[in-house]
């Protein structure tokens, strides 16, 4: 009797599990996101039970999530249904993506800034519908300046190392040896790529590759915001920095230990939560510019792709669009301060009360330096990797400026043909 009991109940599990759809979704873990995820997903197994999210952790590093994207699409895997990709992927993965113009964005796609629906365009397909949007910024402790008699933040990075060092100094005379004046991402990967951006196109350097297929790294104004960079390491910022990505800077900024810090929007969420040291105590503003610059802050992102290899593309894209809706991303933007990609947010009371820089720095969003990812299609990992080593040999002193430049442009030459020039 007790085994029929069991055989039938299993079947009734079975049957169960045969009409659930299962979307997995690979998604990040850097600060909220894993949480900010789970929750979206719980939201929608609610509105939808013969359904179940899962939500897959990948790497921290962009470049270590990449590679375990690559393998996946390489086996033609089933195993992810929902891929968040980075803003400077579509290029170069769109052939493993879905045209999510088949699958409903059309009604959708114009609530998203136009430049990013651009981005996800390829070859007129829309591979991802834009989920959240990055841009770097300048993190800095109200406290702190106010302490030291600084009027407000530096709008120069020479202002920026000199407010950094009293700062510094002082905080060490008054016991805490572990100060630092600025942290930011050194480490040899992509985050690295976006600071050393900001640095060289604020200095007038360009952005590595022009839109047009210029190779523009190697020129005056670019050594210069190199060799003022490496500068920091050792004197305002720790030896290392250059190891530190997103999470390290954040963690000994937040920690109360530095004074400045470059960082995506995610950061101030966490700064203000009830259990930080920091909460109330920093604000934001735009980078500083270089001499005769302007200040730059690159632009970064995700979007949310539909395996072409899933199982259940028309699910799987029903998760990505609840994922990147209005009031889904309402909800990451007051919870988790990541920017929305949705315009009318930006407007929307309940997120300007939670994140007021996205109404007062709403030019730097708008107006970020991309990355060369479009003209260097499908090339620019490689093209990013050439910066970003180049750039680390110099911050490590292992390289001088001008010898780096020359070998990133020879470097990106040998990966893409293109010709060189300046800026
Ligand atoms: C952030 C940005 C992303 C960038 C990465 C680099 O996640 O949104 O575009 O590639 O940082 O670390």
């Amino acid at each position: 009797m007790r085994k029929i009991l069991i055989l039938a109940l299993a079947a009734v599990a079975l049957a169960a599990a045969q009409a659930q759809t299962v979307v997995t979704v690979a998604t990040g873990a850097v600060g909220q996101e894993l949480e900010l995820s789970r929750a979206a997903a719980a939201r929608y197994m609610a509105l939808h039970p013969d359904v179940t999210v899962n939500v897959l952790e990948t790497p921290d590093l962009t470049d270590n999530r990449q590679a375990l994207y690559l393998q996946m699409f390489e086996a033609q895997s089933s195993d992810v249904d929902v891929f968040q990709i980075d803003v400077i992927w579509p290029g170069d993965m769109a052939e493993h993506f879905v045209d999510l113009y088949d699958y409903g964005a059309r009604e959708v796609a114009d609530q998203h800034f136009p430049a990013i629906i651009e981005n996800n365009t390829v070859d007129g397909h829309l591979v991802g519908i834009p989920w959240f949007t990055d841009a770097g910024l300048l993190y800095y402790r109200t406290d702190l300046l106010a302490k030291y008699g600084f009027a407000g933040p530096p709008a120069t990075w020479s202002e920026l190392t000199s407010m950094a060092k009293t700062i510094q100094d002082g905080e060490r005379a008054g016991g805490n040896p572990d100060f630092w004046g600025f942290v930011f991402q050194g480490n040899s990967y992509e985050g690295l790529t976006c600071d050393a951006l900001e640095w060289v196109s604020s200095f007038g350097g360009g952005s590595i590759v022009s839109p047009a297929g210029v190779i523009t790294i190697n020129n005056p104004k670019a050594v210069a915001a190199l060799e003022t960079a490496a500068s920091w390491v050792g004197t305002i910022a720790p030896n290392g920095v250059t190891s530190f990505d997103e999470e390290s800077a954040r963690n000994m900024f937040q920690a109360g230990n530095a004074a400045f810090m470059r960082n995506w929007p995610y950061a101030y969420s966490l700064g203000n939560a009830s259990d930080s040291v920091i909460a109330g105590k920093f604000d934001v503003s735009p980078l500083p510019a270089g001499p005769d610059g302007s200040p730059a802050a690159t632009l970064g992102g995700w979007q949310l792709a539909v395996s072409k290899y899933s199982k259940n593309p028309a699910a799987a894209a029903d998760v990505a669009l609840f994922f990147a809706s209005y009031d889904e991303q309402k909800i990451r933007a007051v919870e988790g301060s990541y920017n929305p990609t949705v315009m009318a947010l930006y407007q929307d009371k309940d997120v300007l009360a939670a994140v007021p820089f996205f109404g007062s720095l709403y030019d730097v969003f708008i107006n970020a330096v991309a990355r060369p990812s479009t003209a260097t299609a499908p090339d620019y990992a490689a093209v990013s990797r050439a910066f970003y080593t180049g750039v680390h040999s110099v911050m490590t002193g292992q390289a001088t400026a001008a010898d780096a430049v020359a070998e990133i442009e020879a470097d990106i030459e040998d990966v893409t043909g293109f010709p060189t020039g300046q800026p």
